[in-house]
């Protein structure tokens, strides 16, 4: 698999997120910065890591619900680094668990260097994120960037108790994509709302835009894992239900399809590989039942809850950037 290719959606990105290029590029001074470290190994996996070519949606989230909020200091900044390196150290926890060799179209770090040191690697990273929160004196922020990598572990973890659990419910799986991707969302939107004079309602429907993008985010990540490129995507596609993970599409096809379509999962999940001829018989049953349809219908109702929420702001520059936000979120291809 090649890098990454140039596409539509990296460029709409790239516009969106114009206003807030300078401080994106602090960001990545940032992350430099602080994975430096006498183990010549830690700034290795971390700048190899960081010149990925990962989207940085956590912190372009955080930095403009900050303009939002009226703020132009350097803590966003700060705490956009933070939210970045949670956010990677999901990842490369998230690539040894799942078995995913292939990440931002090139080796995953664990195929690097191997889970010992990669685990470790992302115990840094964590850690970092909270020793890098505390050189503020911000309990409630602290707080909350505890509570919602704490949700991103207990969704990870729950998962893993469901997998290749083939008649996990709807609400069983929204749990976990509201622990695993959501909350971090919903924790970078309201950081960003935090360090301005707002309201508590303000924070709040910021806490709630941040959620319905993060909703949005996975369950358009989930269909991409069936209808995306694998060079453009940068992973591998078809990898969930290979790995055992029921994702909404699958939930669907599951409640509406016959016995035909129970087998077929049933062998796939089984046998953790698909044939050529079961991933195109699985693509089909999809189509017949509209369960690509309904996941991508799904995701649309959270764009809309992302949008509704910020109109307890009046209109500005900052507000209009963030409204198009959740629009990219689910016409990407990357
Ligand atoms: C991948 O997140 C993990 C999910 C929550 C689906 P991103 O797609 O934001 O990853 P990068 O940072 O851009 O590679
Ligand atoms: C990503 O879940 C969530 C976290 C990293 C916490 P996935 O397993 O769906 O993400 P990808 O597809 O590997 O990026
Ligand atoms: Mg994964
Ligand atoms: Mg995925």
């Amino acid at each position: 698999m090649k890098p990454a290719a140039s596409n539509a959606s990296a460029s709409v990105l790239a516009q969106l997120f114009e206003p807030i290029r300078d401080d994106l590029r602090e960001v990545e001074r940032e992350f430099a910065r602080h994975v430096q470290s006498q183990i010549a190994v830690i700034p290795a996996i971390g700048n190899y890591v960081k010149d990925g070519g990962g989207k940085r949606i956590r912190p372009a989230v955080l930095l403009m619900a900050a303009r939002l909020a009226g703020y132009t200091g350097e803590r966003a900044v700060l705490y956009a680094s933070v939210v970045e390196f949670i956010h990677s150290a999901t990842l490369v926890h998230d690539d040894i668990i799942d078995e995913a060799e292939m990440r931002r179209g090139r080796e995953a770090a664990h195929t690097r260097w191997g889970n010992h040191l990669t685990v470790l690697f992302g115990d840094f990273l964590y850690l970092k994120s909270m020793s890098l929160a505390l050189t503020q004196d911000d309990l409630e922020i602290i707080r909350l960037l505890c509570d919602v990598t704490l949700r991103i572990v207990e969704g990870e973890i729950y998962q893993l108790t469901k997998n290749g659990v083939t008649d996990l419910s709807e609400e069983e799986h929204f749990d976990i994509i509201r622990r695993k991707t959501a909350y971090l969302f919903a924790g970078c939107a309201r950081i960003g709302s935090m360090l301005g004079p707002t309201t508590r309602e303000q924070q709040e429907a910021l806490w709630e835009y941040g959620f319905s993008i993060g909703m949005a985010f996975q369950l358009v990540d989930d269909l991409l894992d069936f209808t995306g490129d694998e060079i453009v995507l940068g992973k591998p596609v078809g990898g969930d239900l290979r790995e055992g993970k029921m994702t909404l599409p699958v939930i669907h096809l599951l409640a509406h399809g016959d016995g035909e379509a129970r087998a077929l999962i049933g062998s796939i999940v089984g046998e953790r590989r698909a044939t050529m001829e079961e991933w195109r018989q699985l693509r089909a049953l999809l189509a017949q039942t509209r369960s690509i349809d309904y996941a991508h219908r799904t995701a649309m109702e959270f764009v809309e809850r992302a949008k509704r929420a910020l109109y307890v702001f009046p209109p500005s520059a900052a507000r209009e950037a963030l409204l198009f936000l959740p629009d990219y979120v689910v016409s990407r291809d990357r």
